[in-house]
């Protein structure tokens, strides 16, 4: 799995779109999604459309899902979502969403029979909060094909602010791509933000391949790119790295980089690690380092290091503040605001 963590959801969006534009092309087939995610990428999207006059009428794209029982027309249908947000403005040769009216056996198999004529260049994803892809919720056969799913009460709950303000209740049952419809993109997107998706994310990144996350699956896709903001990805295991003296010097020359000065027989230090780790998963545009003073004591004396642990903030390789003991989190994290 690529992993591109960033600072927020504007930025989520902005490098999906990096990913996204060599995909911007004639005969390039398009998996998309609908949902509060991949909003910012539409918006980038259309605005490249007329800016650029990128030309989409050789594209041709393919929903992940729908409700069941919905028609069309509804305002929070994903058909009206994709009309809303991206189709009335992009000109794309065909655009394909799986039906959740009429009989639904035959539109699963008849999406699926249309899928399999095409390979989806690129596939878009969101993440459910309980770690669901498409609609695929949790217990979901990894072997699906697109089929009929009754969403779970977490769902309904996530996705009943968008039926609040109509006074209706969220629809019980979708129509989705499988996880195996799934599975055949050549590249796979996936967007994360918001401190909602931190445990799916974790679940799915570091957690088992098992159908309880359906997400989890995507550690077996050979092309996957998982880009999440700070507060989506505050559960994951630290961004700290271990350097030697080389390895710091080649680190710190550009940036800024927070550098813990440690020894593994230190206690203080022991306790300080799992602050700066945790630290080193919120605030993305630092690089945090581990140096051990035993193994490296010439660049411990070079930077007057007495008493560990002791922190220094440096950018571009000048030292901008530094502080020595056990600190409370928001101390770093005040620590590092006001040097930066
Ligand atoms: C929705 C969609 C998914 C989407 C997910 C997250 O219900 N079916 O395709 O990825 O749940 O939604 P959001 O992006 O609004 O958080």
């Amino acid at each position: 799995m690529n992993l591109i963590k960033v600072k927020d959801y504007n930025e989520a969006s902005k490098v999906a779109f990096d990913i996204m534009l060599p995909h911007l092309k004639a005969n390039q087939v398009l998996g998309l999604a609908t949902g509060s995610t991949p909003l910012g990428l539409y918006q980038l999207m259309v605005e490249d459309f007329k800016e650029n006059n990128r030309d989409y009428s050789e594209i041709i794209s393919f929903n992940l899902d729908e409700y069941v029982g919905l028609d069309p027309k509804h305002r929070e249908s994903y058909y009206s979502f994709m009309n809303r947000n991206l189709f009335q403005y992009v000109n794309f040769k065909e655009s394909h969403l799986p039906s959740g009216i009429g009989d639904l056996d035959n539109n699963c198999l008849e999406y699926e029979k249309l899928l399999n004529q095409h390979t989806i260049d690129i596939q878009i994803l969101g993440i459910g909060s309980d770690g669901h892809i498409g609609f695929n919720e949790p217990g979901t056969s990894f072997d699906s094909l697109t089929h009929v799913i009754e969403l779970t009460q977490q769902t309904r709950g996530d996705n009943s602010r968008f039926f609040k303000d109509l006074n209706e209740e969220v629809p019980t049952h979708a129509i989705t791509m499988g996880i195996a419809s799934i599975m055949k993109a050549k590249e796979i997107l996936l967007i994360a933000t918001g401190e909602n998706k931190a445990e799916a994310l974790k679940m799915m990144i570091e957690g088992e391949i098992n159908e309880a996350c359906p997400a989890s699956i995507l550690q077996k896709h050979d092309n996957v790119t998982i880009v999440y903001d700070e507060k989506a990805g505050k559960l994951l295991g630290g961004n700290m790295k271990e350097v030697n003296t080389n390895e710091f010097l080649e680190e710190t020359k550009e940036g800024l980089c927070l550098v813990d000065f440690s020894a593994t027989w230190c206690g203080p230090c022991k306790m300080m690690a799992p602050i700066l780790e945790e630290l080193s998963n919120e605030i993305s545009d630092v690089k945090f380092l581990k140096v051990d003073v035993d193994e490296n004591n010439e660049l411990a004396a070079k930077y007057g290091v007495m008493s560990i642990p002791c922190v220094y903030l440096l950018k571009d390789g000048e030292v901008k503040g530094s502080f020595v003991g056990l600190q409370p989190k928001e101390t770093v994290k005040n620590f590092i605001e006001s040097h930066r």
